[in-house]
């Protein structure tokens, strides 16, 4: 149960708002000079120590929920990890400093800093690393059941947005476990948009207008579709999740905490209205422009969702 102090607790946390746009500006940031050199694990350890530095002084209290190290082995802020200066919300922090690291190191689009944030507890404690996903814009709430074959969500996300089957663009990670996901999607005329990594941004770019993806389909890291799943609820879209384990080890984890065959609701995955969602380009794709270089420093366009100001897209330069 929530506890009310000083103020009420959407005030308190739109606190949290502008310092963890800082943390997220400033990790693009530090990614900027690894943009195509080949290496995903200094870009990723870049963004990391960016992010850990300025999430030390956010005015709150915040524990870190999700984290993506376990799968990745990555130097992230591992889960459990106590985040904050102490005075302030008490909060859950999803992160993922260097979501796409693939991505950046190779200089392909759709690289970001990211991070949600939302009132302690609100944020699924999530078992196992994937996670099989469907994101619709508001247009298509209420449209989907992962349950039931893509077709039939196709079939109900066009009809609620008014276009025809053909005409739907769906994101789906381009990956091996994917090909038949892919054809089936194909057969019915409708186009798909292979993304080689990064489906917290293909999950961004079916919420905004102009975003170019109609549905978001398929098997993803779990982790990234609780920081999905942030923006999806602000933003008035919907999602549904089901564990997908991908190795043996991994399927018995989920098993054992009884997880396994679950179907995670928007609501079961983000709870509380009153989250934050930050999102800033690294490396350029539709929905958000990359990180670019001037004199005057390092500029980045970031955005933030909040409930009470929607999607805001700020642009920020980060000097040296
Ligand atoms: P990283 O940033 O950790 O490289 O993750 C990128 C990503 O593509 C995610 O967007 C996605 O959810 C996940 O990896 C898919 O995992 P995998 O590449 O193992 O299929």
């Amino acid at each position: 149960m929530l506890t009310e102090t000083n103020g009420s607790w959407s005030d308190r946390m739109a606190s949290l708002a502008l310092p963890l746009l800082d943390a997220a500006t400033v990790a693009a940031a530090r990614c900027y000079s690894w943009i195509g050199r080949g290496d995903k694990i200094a870009a990723d350890h870049a963004a990391v120590e960016a992010m850990r530095a300025h999430l030390s002084t956010v005015p709150g209290h915040g524990v870190v929920v999700i984290g993506e190290g376990e799968k990745d082995n990555a130097p992230m802020l591992f889960a459990g990890e106590e985040i904050g200066c102490g005075q302030g919300p008490e909060f859950d922090l999803a992160v993922d400093p260097l979501e796409g690291t693939n991505l950046c190191a190779r200089g392909w689009p759709g690289a970001i800093t990211v991070l949600a944030a939302a009132p302690r507890h609100t944020f699924a404690p999530i078992v196992g690393f994937y996670m099989d996903k469907l994101v619709v814009g508001p247009a298509a709430h209420g449209a989907i059941d992962i349950e039931a074959p893509i077709e039939d969500n196709m079939a109900k996300v066009a009809a609620a947005i008014g276009i025809k089957v053909s005409s739907l663009q769906v994101a789906v990670l381009a990956k091996p476990r994917h090909a038949e996901l892919i054809a089936r999607i194909r057969a019915t005329g409708a186009g798909v948009v292979e993304i080689p990594d990064g489906d917290v941004m293909a999950g961004l770019a079916s919420l905004v207008p102009g975003g170019g993806i109609d549905l978001s389909a398929g098997i993803g890291g779990a982790p990234e579709g609780v920081i999905t799943a942030c923006a999806v609820r602000l933003l008035g879209g919907d999602m549904q999740g089901k564990p997908a384990p991908q190795s043996d080890e991994e399927r018995e984890m989920v098993t054992d905490a009884g997880e396994l065959g679950r179907v995670y609701a928007l609501d079961d995955l983000s709870e509380s209205d009153d989250g934050i969602f930050v999102a800033s380009g690294v490396t350029g794709s539709t929905a958000l422009p990359g990180v670019t270089v001037s004199r005057d420093g390092f500029h980045v366009q970031s955005v933030l969702i909040t409930r009470d100001q929607g999607l805001l897209r700020i642009g920020s330069t980060v000097r040296d």
